[in-house]
């Protein structure tokens, strides 16, 4: 039995859906959750693939008026082209529509009927078509599919059974004497409350009268298995179960199912009773992650907010997209995906403070012969980082235990700040200028060091990313890219004597104007202008995107005059500025404190989008946004050229 080795899967994805944010999100978990195993030096094996039988595939097929499984083929490329560009590496790749794997799942059907463990009844219920999935009277919610509230139909058939009512007070006992088996621990509950309402047999066949596309019940050519009965196999048919079984029993059980919170009930009820029938070993731990939210709500086709996975890779890169979805959402809870959000946390977590230490080092170095040199005697400031860095590797690794990737990343972009403030505070560039050369020499070996660690520690969320970082400071890539997390604690520093390699930016700053507002707004402020905001996010600058006269004919612009302008508290950024256009006035607040103080801008004509949602920044109102040009450091303010009344339209 498996109890070293590291296996974890991802939920096996309905084929005919378009990957989107929620599946690209837990396949980065489930790659991000292996890379760390691997790096820890453990033997790891990562699973995912395709759910590919049931009503929804035989009705999207019907439509296109396909076979079901050319559908399934021409559908699957998708996942496995974006699971491709976000560089997961994934060990096997399973489709439920695979020989191997229908044969378990009859030879397990087989089995359990020849035990009695399945028996054939008349049924009478309600069947919701979404969810494929059977009710009693008493489950539904007004008289509505209790999971997604649509309508349901009354169905009167004779189907086989699983005996899964047998296994509740086993189940019950299970969750409550293993604490890691659901996680989140409210997981865990939640599922304990479930149970607390009798369990009832679990429906596991569809009459082809109905549903054709599904593997055959072996002891009756009637019916098709059901579609989850089918699709949960895939965790154990995926490593050898019924054909191999040293390589079944190298990885089983899994360490880690990682799933959405909807689809708690069938991994923490259904499949550890179908284990237990079959007898075998429980999954190690079910990890329900929460949902990603757009500007806090629900995604859905309907309202045509859900992200696209490929669109944001293609604007940012595959690593920064990784990097936002590890950080931003606390696992277990749901989180908000906005553009801006992520504009505002690449811009300050990886361009400036990652991409500033690197950036100050490598230019140091390379200014002093651009060899890292060995460091001479090491000073209290050289142990308050060395200690930083110690404390982030500590954190990352337990928090990978935990299942906190967004603690880990912050306490590892906690030592980057501290490497930032290290170099301020020790100045090489003043210590180079004085030719103070064995200092000079042990402060650039120091933060080269702090970042070579960190960026081993990065490795598993931003692989391409920490492999041109470790090139620059003279590695060879595939060589950095193997350094492991356990090396970190085991090996001495290779560093000195490497040549360093100038390199572009490694997370050039993103400029999105409406990014420059987010970044200087505090989470809960956000919630309020993303309610007030058009749920699709801007194109950012620098992505030609062409518009109709008519796009742009509804952008108000005018021209207005400032009254008066003040700083804002706590905010170094802002200003808050009164303004008229038209002989209305109205208060905009705006980042431009760096370039503009509140005194040059009293009188001054401007530029104004006028018919902008109002959005609260910071908790003050600002209705409109000023237009400026901005290129590298530089901010000018749009102004008029001569004199014309505020509240012309400009245009
Ligand atoms: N085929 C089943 C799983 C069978 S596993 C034996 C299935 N497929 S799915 O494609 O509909 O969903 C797969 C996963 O995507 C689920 O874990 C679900 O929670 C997740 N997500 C769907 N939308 C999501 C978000 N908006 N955010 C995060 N995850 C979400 O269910």
């Amino acid at each position: 039995m498996n109890t070293e080795n590291f296996y974890v899967t991802t939920p096996i994805y309905y084929v005919n859906d378009k990957p989107h944010i929620g599946h690209a999100y837990t396949t980065i978990l489930a790659d991000v959750l292996a890379r760390y195993h691997r790096s820890l030096g453990e033997d790891t094996f990562f699973l995912t693939g395709t759910d590919e039988h049931g009503q929804k595939v035989q009705k999207a097929a019907e439509k296109r008026q396909m076979d079901p499984k050319q559908h399934c083929d021409e559908t699957v490329v998708r996942f496995q082209e974006l699971w491709r560009k976000l560089g997961i590496t994934n060990d096997r790749f399973i489709r439920t529509t695979e020989e191997y794997h229908k044969k378990v799942v009859r030879e397990i059907l087989q089995e359990l009927y020849d035990r009695g463990e399945i028996y054939k009844a008349e049924y009478t219920g309600w069947y919701c078509v979404g969810d494929e999935r059977f009710f009693t009277e008493k489950d539904l919610v007004d008289g509505k599919c209790p999971e997604c509230g649509r309508e349901v139909s009354a169905i009167k058939e004779s189907n086989y059974f699983f005996r899964m009512s047998k296994y509740q007070d086993w189940l019950i006992d299970y969750i409550q004497t293993h604490p890691d088996f659901i996680q989140p621990s409210f997981r865990a509950n939640e599922t304990l409350g479930f149970l607390r309402k009798k369990l009832s047999d679990l429906c596991i066949s569809r009459p082809k009268s109905r549903l054709s596309w599904g593997i055959e019940l072996p002891f009756d050519p009637d019916y098709v298995c059901y579609v989850w009965f089918d699709a949960l196999i895939n965790y154990i048919s995926g490593v050898g179960f019924h054909r191999n079984q040293e390589e079944f029993e190298h990885w089983w059980p899994a360490s880690y199912h990682l799933i959405g919170k909807d689809i708690l009930t069938t991994h923490s009820v259904y499949w550890p009773t179908m284990l237990k029938a079959i007898g075998l070993p429980m999954p190690r731990t079910i990890f329900a992650h929460g949902w990603w939210l757009t500007g806090n709500t629900k995604m859905s086709k309907s309202l045509g907010n859900v992200v696209n996975p490929m669109d944001m890779v293609e604007r940012y890169g595959v690593d920064a997209f990784r990097y936002f979805l590890l950080s931003e959402m606390s696992p277990g809870n749901d989180a908000n995906f906005t553009e801006e959000a992520f504009v505002a946390r690449y811009n300050s977590d990886l361009a400036n403070d990652l991409g500033n230490l690197l950036s100050r080092v490598l230019k140091m170095t390379l200014r002093s012969g651009g060899v890292i040199q060995p460091p001479a005697e090491l000073t209290a400031d050289e142990a308050e980082l060395n200690a930083e860095v110690d404390k982030a590797v500590a954190a990352m690794e337990s928090c990978l235990l935990a299942m906190k990737f967004d603690q880990g990343l912050a306490a590892v972009m906690n030592a980057v700040r501290a490497g930032n403030r290290y170099m301020e505070k020790t100045a090489p560039w003043s210590l180079a200028k004085k030719g103070e050369l064995a200092r000079l020499n042990t402060v650039l070996y120091t933060a080269a060091d702090a970042l070579r660690r960190v960026a081993v520690l990065l490795a598993p969320v931003m692989p391409s990313k920490m492999a041109d970082l470790g090139a620059a400071l003279g590695y060879n890539r595939n060589d950095f890219a193997a350094l492991k997390i356990s090396d970190l604690k085991t090996k001495k520093s290779d560093l000195a004597g490497r040549t360093v390699q100038d390199c572009d930016a490694l997370f050039p700053r993103i400029q999105f104007e409406a990014a420059k507002e987010a970044e200087a707004k505090p989470a809960k402020q956000e919630k309020a202008a993303k309610a007030a905001k058009p749920a699709k996010a801007a194109a950012p600058a620098g992505v030609v995107e062409l518009i109709d006269i008519a796009d742009f004919a509804k952008v108000q612009l005018r021209t207005a005059k400032v009254i008066e302008a003040s700083r804002v508290e706590g905010a170094d950024r802002l200003l808050r500025l009164r303004i008229e256009s038209g002989g209305e006035e109205r208060q905009i607040v705006s980042g431009i404190a760096r370039w503009y103080t509140p005194e040059s801008l009293a009188g001054k004509s401007i530029v104004i989008v006028a018919n902008l949602r109002p959005a609260k920044i910071r908790g003050i109102e600002s209705a409109g946004m000023l237009l400026a040009a901005k290129e590298g450091d530089t901010l000018r303010l749009v102004t008029t050229d001569g004199e014309i009344a505020s509240g012309a339209e400009v245009g």
